[in-house]
């Protein structure tokens, strides 16, 4: 699914920089890829999309 329309960025996209690089937030985010700097409308989605991996990420280590 694409988040950002401007730019071609997928939500696959941001759940890899989270669990590769770590990113906790858009601003991290935007030094790995460019997103959010045309019309900005993707930026909440981006959060949202970390929140949720980093949710998982913690569940997942929890169970294991
Ligand atoms: S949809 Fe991401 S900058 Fe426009």
């Amino acid at each position: 699914m694409f988040v950002c329309m401007c730019y071609g960025i997928t939500d696959k996209q941001i759940k890899k920089a989270v669990e590769t690089h770590g990113v906790g937030n858009t601003r991290e985010l935007r030094k790995i890829m460019t997103l959010g700097s045309q019309c900005g409308k993707c930026i909440e989605s981006a959060q949202q999309i970390i929140d949720n991996t980093i949710m998982d990420e913690t569940l997942f280590r929890d169970v294991g």
